[in-house]
């Protein structure tokens, strides 16, 4: 079985210290779903509470239609992955897998039949007889795995899995976790701080700060219309410019250029910010009309090369081209920028709204 969760309205306080206020999500049957959030902004927090590890101080936290405040973690059916793998270092492979089978008093032949099954799919029936200090540490996050999914839990909560590997091994245990849990079909609440994780591996990510959610979206949805600044500047890289909204004109001015946007919900003249992603600039070639701005210097990356360019209001940006053969960009170069418009985002001086209609 797979569940949805709902948490309506949740509190949760260390002593006199609120560090979630008044949180509510629902997660899908059967979803990959992702906390994402600076350090401490409480991910940890709000997964121990849906675990059962932690006191709820308020609100109500339902699998389906049971409310589960008060239900004992060992009675939540819940699969639980951490950061420090926490396998038994004194079982085998093997042992550490059949481990919850065997609580459940299950006939031997079913353990071995069911824990064959994971250690077959997480790709470690070959290790069934080491010591876990002798496998490497993805090799340990794929016992921990199926040492969580093989009690076929309800939920499968992970804790920053990923964050003790190394960026190759990193890469590719998040596709192996991704496929895993589409093929076993289990609801799935991820914690991680990593952005590109959480938009590689997610059905949907909240963005939290300070136990408040920002956003919830698919990766699409917070990377192209993000909820706020915070959520534009964490997710992704993005530059922010002042600039002046005229609402009956529908124009933006900013410095001496200015361009049309009627989807804007700003009913009166205001001081907006813009956040225009790196990729979101274009540098023209060949011609004299666009941004006249200024190249400062350049940063080349392979794929891409990133260059830092000052415009005529004198704010400097990061553009982020592809790189060609020979024919670069120099300092001190004089170049036209395009910007493509329908990919600006449009944010209260505040900062706290994105100003865009179709929010
Ligand atoms: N047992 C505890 N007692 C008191 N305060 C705590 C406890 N656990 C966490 N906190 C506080 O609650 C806040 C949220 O912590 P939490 O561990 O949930 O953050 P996080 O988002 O998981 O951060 P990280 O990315 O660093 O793991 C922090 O301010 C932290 O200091
Ligand atoms: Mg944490």
């Amino acid at each position: 079985m797979s569940v949805n969760i709902s948490i309506k309205n949740a509190v949760k306080k260390y002593g006199d210290n609120t560090v979630i206020p008044d949180l509510s999500i629902d997660i899908r049957d059967k979803e990959f779903f992702t906390l994402l959030g600076p350090s401490g902004c409480g991910k940890t927090t709000l997964l121990r509470m849906i675990a059962g590890f932690n006191t709820i101080e308020g609100g109500d936290f339902f699998f389906n239609e049971k409310r589960i405040n008060n239900l004992e973690a060992s009675k939540r059916n819940i699969g639980m992955v951490f950061q420090n793998y926490a396998i038994f270092p004194h079982y085998t492979v093997r042992q550490n897998v059949e481990f919850g089978l065997k609580n459940r008093n299950l006939p031997k032949e079913r353990v071995k039949s069911e824990a064959d099954e994971f250690l077959k799919l997480m790709q470690i029936l070959e290790f069934e007889n080491r010591m876990p200090e002798l496998l490497s540490g993805g090799q340990q996050q794929r016992v921990a795995l199926a040492r969580a999914l093989v009690i076929k839990p309800d939920v499968l909560l992970m804790d920053e899995p990923l964050s003790n590997l190394d960026a190759k091994l990193r890469m590719e245990m998040r596709q192996a976790i991704r496929n895993l849990q589409k093929e076993v079909g289990i609801t799935t609440v991820y914690v991680t701080h990593d952005q590109e994780e959480a938009m590689a591996i997610s059905d949907r990510i909240a963005v939290m700060k300070d136990g408040v959610i920002q956003h919830v979206g698919t990766p699409q949805e917070v990377y192209h219309r993000p909820a706020n600044i915070f959520v534009a500047t964490f997710i992704g890289r993005t530059n922010l410019i002042d600039a002046e909204y005229s609402s009956s004109e529908k124009i933006v001015r900013m410095g001496g250029y200015e361009f049309g946007m009627n989807n804007l919900s700003c009913k009166t003249d205001s001081s907006v910010v813009l956040s225009i992603r790196p990729e979101d600039f274009q540098i023209l070639k060949d011609v004299t009309e666009g941004i006249k701005s200024t190249v400062i210097d350049s940063v080349f990356l392979g794929l891409n090369t990133h260059y830092f360019i000052t415009l005529p209001n004198k704010q400097t940006v990061e553009i982020i081209h592809e790189s060609v053969m020979g024919n670069n960009l120099k300092s001190g170069d004089t170049v036209y920028l395009n910007i493509k418009v329908d990919k600006i985002n449009v944010f209260s001086k505040d900062g706290n709204r994105n100003l865009i209609h179709e929010y």
